[in-house]
């Protein structure tokens, strides 16, 4: 599989799971501590809402980051999934003490699980994905479907208008290309689909999400990987230190590669 035969899927679904034939998911949230940072911020917010016994759904859990660090703390895990190479990644991780379930499936149908039967959604993939106004809604209306009245929805997205700084890092000409509306700034949605914090919010209240928290996950961690990288222990610790007392000020949010939501329904 290359660029250039997945971008001449037209099935979506088809095309999302095969671009993780592509993409290295099952190290992408580990592989560095600048990497670490997206997934350190998330999980301290999660755990914010976490009581002993809750029941947890992760939607899109790609290699199981997320779920296998939830059921190592006891937690009661479904994990769903579309990609076959990210659930064989998922599934070499597993096991036999783990109190997980994961299956194969799409975001915008949780027809196997019954309404109101979770604690915790995550919802840390699809957004990053479908391209379809409708098939967004599905998904987050599927998710909120699935939580109990007293539940907690997370929500991931990757920034539009940071992700245009994280590009130009790697690519000098990023500015001259035409992988952006040159005039919107709109960059192209391919193989990834990007949105403006506003667009973001608009997107969970239509959908009937009440937003109680925003947060730069990673913030401008991406552009700084090689000096964040470099710290040592003491530093890094840190760093988090500024990252987790900033990420929630408006100027980050505008300013970082994903963004976390939390909601309630
Ligand atoms: C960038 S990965 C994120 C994985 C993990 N949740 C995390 O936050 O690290 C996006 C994941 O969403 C999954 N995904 C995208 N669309 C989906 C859909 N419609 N149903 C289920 N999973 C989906 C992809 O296959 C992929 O594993």
């Amino acid at each position: 599989m290359d660029f250039e035969k997945l971008k001449k899927m037209e099935d979506e679904l088809e095309r999302i799971a095969a671009t993780y034939e592509i993409f290295q998911e099952d190290t992408r949230l580990n592989w560095s501590q600048a990497a670490r940072v997206e997934f350190l911020t998330t999980v301290r917010y999660i755990e914010q809402y976490l009581k002993p016994g809750m029941r947890i759904l992760d939607i899109g859990a790609g290699a199981g980051e997320y779920s296998i660090h939830f059921s190592r703390k006891k937690y009661h895990v479904d994990a769903l999934e579309l990609s076959a190479a990210n659930i064989r990644a998922f599934r070499k991780k597993l096991t036999k003490e783990m109190n997980l379930t994961l299956i194969q499936g799409n975001a915008m149908d949780l027809s196997m699980y019954e309404d109101a039967s979770f604690d915790i959604v995550l919802l840390f993939g699809p957004l990053y994905h479908l391209s379809r106004e409708e098939d967004r809604r599905k998904c987050i209306c599927e998710a909120k479907r699935v939580l109990k009245d007293t539940g907690t929805l997370f929500f991931s997205f990757i920034s539009n208008d940071m992700v245009i700084l994280t590009e130009f890092k790697y690519r000098k000409n990023f500015f001259i290309e035409n992988s952006y509306d040159h005039d919107t700034f709109k960059v192209h949605d391919f193989p990834f689909v990007f949105f403006t914090l506003d667009q973001c919010r608009d997107m969970l209240k239509s959908a009937g999400i009440r937003v109680i928290g925003e947060v730069a996950s990673d913030g401008v961690t991406e552009l700084m990987q090689d000096e964040v990288n470099a710290l040592d222990e003491i530093s890094y610790a840190k760093y988090l230190d500024y990252h987790y007392y900033t990420c929630e000020k408006p100027e980050m949010l505008g300013r970082s590669n994903h963004l976390l939501f939390i909601g309630k329904k």
